[in-house]
């Protein structure tokens, strides 16, 4: 057992309560090392007592502990002169830094004196109260200088007001003056000779902060874009390739029957590119073209569609893709095209774009997660079925639906999760059943189904990582050291 704890324990054996500064004092030892021995004594269960209070008082400053230790700078100046005289100059030089202040101040204690240009030891002895002084102040006895004391130490910046941590140490209720010495590691050779068995060991501290690693970080929605990606690939969904930030309208719009005049078309909502204005109208394949233009304009596969006149201009607009169902489209069609229907499982998580007036929610452009099954005879119910798997994994167990509307999914809804931090419904993710008009034009046999579901990525990354403005989250406004000092991991309950 470390000495200064034994020593800490006698005290409190005879007294019952200690304070850690009277202690310093008493037993003459540093305030911070009285702190140590608590710390430790508090690591062996039920042993001692102790209650923080925080105090302010004055210390040493940097220079103060200097004087404390060499003495003053008048003391210094005046023990650099020698028996047979100096000049100022040579004086000066061999107490550089304090020599100046040192000099005067030994000038107007009538310590020194000068002669025919030389500096002569004016006393024999010196008695050097400032460094006394800082010593009191040092054991903490401060109050043992005068006013005018205090306030010289004061204007020669040799203390200042700190703040400190004292402790109110009691007995615990397993108090002994006999503890034993705790093991911390568990070492090969215990196991090997089997000391550990008559060994005691010192409990982990669960709540103690790790060492940060000295390395790269991955940014908050990349650790999280992983926690989904991780999600899918167990339910056994399969990525989809979602590199081309830049789509025609035709993917992001006309295929997913959005009529040509939907508001989410404008300029106020969408991204337009100037160069190039438009995509190449060969990479649509043309006689897909044709159906879709059909179902707008004139209806088909048991729908009266918009019944407006459908533009090709329109559909070959370039824009920034407003979300990946874009993707899912381009997806679904390919899989049309093979000879026969195998049924799949397709997920995304990539950026979208959309002109939005920025604020603490929203952003120009954000991450989407988006899910899809496409099989024969699906239902509403499948659909709420692995959207309640899908979240179950997150940790979300309590989820509504609300009907909504979107112009590619019909029945559609909106996913609501009780959120028991914030204790109320927040929505999480928006879902549906594609229609036929964007399904059959693109030649899936009739009675296949598509259920899909979609939601942002940076929403349950602010609420895990408690990030408030998702302009502190990504955007030119982003502190770099937020990503250093968010955790690695997260050991959490529920998810979101
Ligand atoms: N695309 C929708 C959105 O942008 C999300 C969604 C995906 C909805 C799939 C239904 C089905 O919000």
């Amino acid at each position: 057992m470390a000495d200064l704890q034994g020593r800490l324990l006698l005290a409190l054996k005879e007294k019952n309560i200690v304070n850690s500064e009277d202690l310093a004092r008493e037993l003459q030892e540093d305030h911070q090392k009285i702190v140590g021995a608590i710390k430790s004594l508090q690591t062996h269960y039920g042993i001692i007592n102790a209650e923080p209070i925080n105090k302010t008082r004055w210390q040493l400053s940097d220079e103060g502990e200097v004087v404390a230790k060499y003495g003053s700078h008048e003391a210094r100046v005046y023990n650099a002169v020698p028996q047979q005289g100096i000049t100022r100059e040579e004086l000066l030089k061999s107490v550089p830094q304090y020599g100046e202040i040192g000099f005067s101040k030994a000038m107007q204690e009538k310590w020194i004196e000068i002669n025919n240009q030389k500096v002569y030891r004016k006393i024999d002895r010196i008695d050097d109260k400032i460094q006394s002084m800082l010593k009191k102040v040092q054991t903490g006895n401060i109050n043992d200088l005068s006013d005018e004391q205090k306030t010289e130490c004061k204007k020669r910046k040799l203390i200042n007001e700190g703040k400190m941590t004292v402790y109110k140490v009691s007995k615990g209720e397993m108090f002994t003056l006999d503890i034993e010495r705790l093991e911390t590691e568990l070492t090969p050779e215990m196991i090997a000779n089997g000391t550990w068995r008559d060994k005691k060991f010192k409990s982990y501290d669960m709540d103690a902060l790790g060492i940060p690693p000295d390395a790269g970080h991955l940014h908050p929605l990349l650790k999280v874009r992983t926690e989904y990606r991780q999600i899918f690939l167990e339910m056994g969904f399969t990525e989809m390739p979602t590199n081309n930030f830049i789509e025609s309208s035709f993917w992001n719009f006309d295929a997913l029957f959005q009529p040509q005049q939907h508001p989410a078309r404008d300029a106020h909502d969408t991204f337009f590119i100037s160069e190039p204005h438009d995509a190449n109208i060969n990479m649509i394949p043309k006689d897909y073209l044709q159906r879709v233009k059909k179902v707008h304009s004139e209806g088909g596969y048991g729908s009266q569609g918009y019944k407006y006149d459908w533009k090709i201009e329109d559909s070959t607009k370039n824009i920034l893709r407003t979300h990946t169902t874009a993707v899912s489209a381009r997806m679904l069609y390919k899989l049309a095209q093979e000879k026969d229907f195998k049924p799949v499982k397709y997920f995304s998580i990539d950026r979208v774009f959309r002109n939005e007036t920025t604020d603490s929610t929203h952003l120009a452009e954000f991450h989407q997660i988006e899910g899809l099954v496409a099989d024969r005879g699906l239902t509403l119910g499948n659909l709420m079925g692995v959207i309640n798997e899908f979240f179950k994994k997150l940790g979300l167990t309590k989820l509504r639906f609300k009907p909504t509307y979107n112009p590619y999914t019909e029945p559609s809804m909106e996913i609501f999760s009780f959120h028991d931090g914030l204790k109320k419904w927040v929505e999480v993710g928006n879902s549906g059943v594609f229609r036929p008009e964007m399904l059959l034009p693109m030649g899936l046999p009739e009675d296949v189904s598509v259920i899909a579901w979609g939601l942002s990525l940076e929403r349950p990354t602010m609420i895990k990582y408690k990030i408030q403005d998702i302009r502190t989250l990504i955007g030119p406004r982003v502190d770099l050291q937020m990503v250093y000092n968010n955790p690695l991991c997260r050991v959490e309950k529920a998810a979101i």
